[in-house]
C-alpha cells in the first residue's frame, strides 16, 4: 500500500474527514447529549423557538406535553434530531432549520427534559430533601417504601429517579388540576376501604379485583387475600389515595427539596447517587 504524508493520515481519522465523506454528520446519536453547556445552549434555543407552543416547561399548549408524549413514546436520537430539523409535515409542527449544533443542542435539552430524572442535575438539597421525604410533617413513607423502609401500600419509589423524568415526579406531588392522565395512573392503585362481614374494616389499595376475590394492600403493608362471600362492603375512592395538598403543605423550597432526593433514587449499578444518599447511611 502506497504511504500517506502524516497530515493526510491525521485528516483521515478526523472527525471532519466523516463529514466530509459522508456529506453529513453521523445522526444515529447525539454527541452533545448530557453535556451541560450543549444542555443550557438548548434550553435558549427551546425557549425562543419551542416553548410557544409546548410549554416554558414542556407540559404542552397548542403542541403536545414532551414529557408525555416521549414518555409513552421515545424518539431515537435521529428520529429526535429530523424531527426538529424538519418538523412534522402535515401538523404544525414546523421545520426549524437549525445548523446542526444548534439542532443537537435542542435535542440534548429535550432529552434532559424528559429523560430519567437522575440522568440530570436538579436544584435543591438532597440531603434536606431526605429529611422532609421521612417527617411525619409530608409522612411520603406512611405509602410508600425506598430501599425496603417504609410502607408497601403505594408504588416503591426506590428507582423513581433512574425511570422517571423530573416532571413527571413533580406532577406525581403536585398534580395539575383537571388532567385527565391522573385517573389513568389510578389503575391499579385503587384507594379502597372493605368491612368484612366480620366487622373487620381494611383500608388500602386494591392490587387485583375480581367478582370473586380482593386483594388488597394495607398501610402496614400487610396484603389481604379475601374472597368477595368475606366482604359486606367495598368502597372504591374515586380520587387517588396520593394527598394533593402538598403544594400547601410544604414550601416551595421543601418541595425542591424532596424533588432533588427523589431524583437521586436510583437502582442503576454504579450510581453515584445511591451511594452518597442511601437512607441507611
Ligand atoms: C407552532 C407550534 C409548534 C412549534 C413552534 C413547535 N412545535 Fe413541536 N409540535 C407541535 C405539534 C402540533 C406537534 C404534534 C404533531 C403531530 O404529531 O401531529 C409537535 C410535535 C413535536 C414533537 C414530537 C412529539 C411526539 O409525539 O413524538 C417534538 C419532539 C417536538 N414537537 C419538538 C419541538 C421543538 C424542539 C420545537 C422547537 C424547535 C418545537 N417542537 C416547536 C407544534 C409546535
Ligand atoms: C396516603 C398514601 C400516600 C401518601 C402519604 C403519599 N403517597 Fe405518593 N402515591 C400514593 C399512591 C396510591 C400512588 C399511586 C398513584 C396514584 O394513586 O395517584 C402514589 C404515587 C406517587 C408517585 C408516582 C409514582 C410513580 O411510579 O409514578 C410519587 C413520585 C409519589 N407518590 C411520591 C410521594 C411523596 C414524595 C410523598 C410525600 C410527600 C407521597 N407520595 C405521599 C400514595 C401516597
Amino acid at each position: 500500500m502506497r504511504s500517506l504524508p502524516l497530515f493526510a493520515v491525521l485528516f483521515l481519522l478526523s472527525p471532519t474527514c466523516a463529514v466530509a465523506q459522508h456529506g453529513q454528520t453521523d445522526l444515529a446519536r447525539n454527541p452533545l447529549l448530557k453535556n451541560p453547556e450543549a444542555v443550557a445552549a438548548g434550553a435558549k434555543l427551546y425557549g425562543i423557538s419551542c416553548a410557544g407552543c409546548h410549554g416554558a416547561d414542556g407540559s404542552g399548549g397548542r403542541g403536545p406535553n414532551l414529557i408525555h408524549a416521549l414518555e409513552s413514546s421515545p424518539l431515537k436520537d435521529d428520529e429526535l434530531f429530523s424531527t426538529i430539523r424538519n418538523g412534522i409535515p402535515g401538523s404544525d409542527m414546523p421545520a426549524t432549520k437549525l445548523p446542526d449544533d444548534d439542532t443537537w443542542r435542542l435535542a440534548a435539552f429535550i432529552r434532559a427534559l424528559t429523560g430519567p430524572a437522575v440522568e440530570n442535575e436538579v436544584p435543591g438539597d438532597a440531603v434536606a430533601g431526605e429529611k422532609i421525604y421521612w417527617s411525619s410533617k409530608a409522612g411520603c413513607s406512611n405509602c410508600h417504601a425506598i430501599l425496603g423502609r417504609g410502607s408497601g401500600m403505594g408504588p416503591d419509589l426506590s428507582d423513581i429517579g433512574g425511570t422517571r423524568p423530573l416532571a413527571i415526579i413533580r406532577e406525581a406531588i403536585i398534580p395539575k388540576k383537571n388532567d385527565p392522565s391522573r385517573n389513568y395512573e389510578l389503575a391499579g392503585n385503587e384507594g379502597v376501604t372493605v368491612t368484612l362481614k366480620s366487622g373487620r374494616v381494611i383500608r388500602g389499595i386494591a392490587r387485583n379485583r375480581s367478582n370473586y376475590s380482593l386483594q388488597v394492600v394495607d398501610q402496614s403493608g400487610k396484603l389481604w387475600l379475601l374472597r368477595m362471600e368475606q366482604v359486606k362492603e367495598l368502597k372504591v375512592l374515586d380520587h387517588s389515595l396520593m394527598p394533593a395538598d402538598y403544594e400547601t403543605r410544604l414550601s416551595s423550597a421543601e418541595i425542591r427539596d424532596l424533588l432533588a432526593y427523589l431524583a437521586h433514587q436510583s437502582l442503576r449499578p454504579g450510581s453515584e447517587a445511591r451511594d452518597l444518599e442511601g437512607p441507611n447511611q
